[in-house]
């Protein structure tokens, strides 16, 4: 069995040799032009070429869970998509988005700017019933973030394409429960992925519909977002901020307005990495079901794009 390892923006070296202790019996190799087709692929962001010389590739393994960039290509109909299902990257989700809510929630930020003054200072409390927290998006991200908020006792919200139960979250689903999902959460999550129909989904008439000075996180992809209409919601202080992990430019320009900006906090799209050692044992894993015949999780739906 042949596989190759395809990745831009990170080194292969360290992929190649997990994969290899991994799989002793497959010849792993990284993809040059010219390299020999491969029965599976381990890619990030790989180049059209790429795609166009394998043909015959049997599944692409996405070392991320969010494959946007992927079915950008032109890809043959009978490949197989797989993205990484979890892999070590709901805890850190979870960890962030939770710090970022509670950092809000609790004013932080301001008892820091007190406390670098000197100041010994006393804010009234937010009333936790006030400040339900909307997740858009449960699948394998967004479902753990909803379960962790909740040990923390915010009222939970969540918005699907399909409509959902989990247990004491209120769950709305499709376009027509929109409206009533954002009029009712005064935290906005995004863990949608990006497709067609997700792709500025956080724009001004959204993000209006949401209570007076609602808070955004951002942390599937920037181009949900439509970033004057955040500027714009929060000049009008209908938004009271917003952390934004993911951004339509990565790196962010270094002239880009929202380093500096007073409401804003950014990250450097760093709410969950890709750990190298839990996401090899899983592809590992998917390869020798594939090859006994087994079935596998995570396959991605084409047509849906996710
Ligand atoms: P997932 O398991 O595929 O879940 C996607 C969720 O979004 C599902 O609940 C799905 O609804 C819902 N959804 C999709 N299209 C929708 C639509 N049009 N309307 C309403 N709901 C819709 O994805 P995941 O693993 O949780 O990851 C989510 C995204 O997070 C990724 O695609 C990626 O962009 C981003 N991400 C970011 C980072 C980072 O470091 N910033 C790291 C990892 C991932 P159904 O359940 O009904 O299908
Ligand atoms: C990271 O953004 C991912 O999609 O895994």
């Amino acid at each position: 069995m042949k596989i190759a390892i395809c990745l831009t923006q990170m080194k292969p070296e360290p992929w190649l040799e997990s994969l290899t202790s991994l799989l002793p019996e497959a010849e792993v190799f990284v993809w040059q032009p010219g390299s020999p087709v491969a029965d599976h692929a381990v890619v990030w962001a790989p180049p059209q070429a790429f795609i166009d010389e394998q043909a015959g590739l049997k599944t692409l393994f996405n070392i991320g869970a969010g494959v946007d960039a992927l079915l950008q290509l032109r890809l043959p109909s009978e490949l197989q998509v797989v993205r990484l299902d979890d892999a070590g990257m709901s805890v850190q989700m979870a960890e962030y988005v939770c710090h970022a809510v509670i950092r809000h929630f609790r004013e932080f930020d301001a008892y820091e700017r007190d406390v670098r003054e000197g100041k010994w200072s006393y804010r009234k409390p937010h009333l936790r019933s006030d400040f339900s927290v909307g997740v858009m998006g449960l699948g394998v991200l967004g479902a753990r973030v909803a379960k962790t908020l909740q040990a923390f006792e915010f009222p939970v919200n969540g918005w699907s394409r399909s409509a959902k139960q989990l247990p004491d979250v209120q769950c709305f689903a499709g376009m027509q429960q929109l409206d009533a999902f954002l009029a009712s959460s005064r935290v906005l999550v995004n863990l949608l992925p990006l497709t067609a129909e997700t792709e500025n989904i956080l724009n001004k008439t959204n993000m209006a519909k949401l209570p007076p000075q609602a808070y955004v996180i951002n942390v599937a992809r920037g181009r949900h977002l439509v970033e004057e209409d955040l500027l714009d919601l929060l000049e009008s202080g209908h938004l009271s901020g917003a952390t934004l992990d993911v951004f339509r430019t990565e790196p962010l320009p270094a002239d880009h307005v929202f380093w500096t900006h007073p409401k804003i906090t950014v990250t450097p799209h760093t709410s969950a990495r890709t750990l190298r050692e839990e996401s090899a044992a899983q592809i590992a894993n998917k390869i020798k079901a594939l090859d006994q015949g087994h079935p596998i999780s995570g396959l991605v739906d084409r047509r849906t794009g996710y």
